[in-house]
């Protein structure tokens, strides 16, 4: 059993595409709703929650574990692969990579959340992919709460055009959107800034992770449990919405 972790409902982006490569496999993806937004939390809360999370995964029995937030994969990481008998693989470097690739102009731009973005990994990770890269990165918390209500794309367009400002004057040819909910808005990206090359952090992830981590088809149905930390009714509109398809969710922890 595979569990995929987020604060709300950008890591369904990585979800939607683990369950388009592997659907044979069983899911379970946690929401930590009560704690979102996680970008403007502590480095430490951060951790504790991705921790707790991760407990809640130990005790459904998962074995291995995505972690489909860029600001939990930049904060937590490293401690959560040194505390947990399964392997948990985040989204940043797998992101970064394919950031470092797509760029022809070498001026990239990193488009995350504020957590994430005071970090420096994914500036770090990119110039350790492309030395010779110039990385502008932003945060742009104001997207996270747009995308969790699932904002219409003319409000995502005029909100992005007032955010972007500083990718326009970097003259950037490649953007890394670093935070899953970003995913979420990505048509209002590609309105905004028509001739930047958009990397989508949740997808880069989910490759990343089914390349690295997801056992061969098991040739039967796969199994989906949702679960929202706070307000699971809300959660599951807004998850049948993203993925396509009525889905309910549970409460957890
Ligand atoms: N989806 C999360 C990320 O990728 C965080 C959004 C938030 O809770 O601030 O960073």
């Amino acid at each position: 059993m595979t569990g995929v972790f987020d604060s709300g409902v950008g890591g369904l982006c990585a979800l939607r595409e683990l369950l388009r490569l592997y659907p044979e496999e069983d899911y379970v993806y946690l929401a930590d709703t009560a704690h979102l937004p996680y970008g403007e939390r502590t480095r430490g809360e951060v951790l504790r929650y991705t921790a707790e999370a991760l407990c809640f995964f130990a005790s459904l029995g998962v074995e291995r574990v995505l972690l489909a937030c860029g600001t939990a994969s930049v904060s937590a990481l490293e401690f959560c692969q040194k505390s947990f008998p399964f392997p948990v693989h985040g989204i940043a470097e797998h992101a970064a990579y394919a950031t470092a690739n797509a760029t022809k102009s070498l001026h990239i731009g990193v488009i995350a959340t504020q957590r994430a973005t005071e970090s420096g990994i994914y500036t770090q990770l990119i110039s350790s992919f492309c030395p010779a890269s110039r990385v502008t990165a932003f945060a742009c918390p104001s997207l996270v709460a747009l995308a969790e209500a699932g904002a219409d794309k003319e409000t995502v367009f005029q909100a992005l055009k007032r955010e972007l400002a500083p990718f326009e004057r970097e003259k950037i040819d490649t953007l890394l959107l670093g935070c899953t909910h970003f995913s979420l808005l990505q048509d209002g990206f590609a309105a905004a800034l028509p001739s930047v090359t958009l990397v989508d952090g949740a997808v880069t992830g989910a490759y990343g992770f089914a390349a690295t981590f997801l056992p061969s088809p098991k040739k039967k149905k796969g199994s989906l449990r949702l679960f929202a930390t706070e307000n699971p009714r809300a959660f599951e509109a807004q998850a049948s919405r993203i993925l396509g398809k009525r889905v309910r969710a549970e409460k957890a922890l």
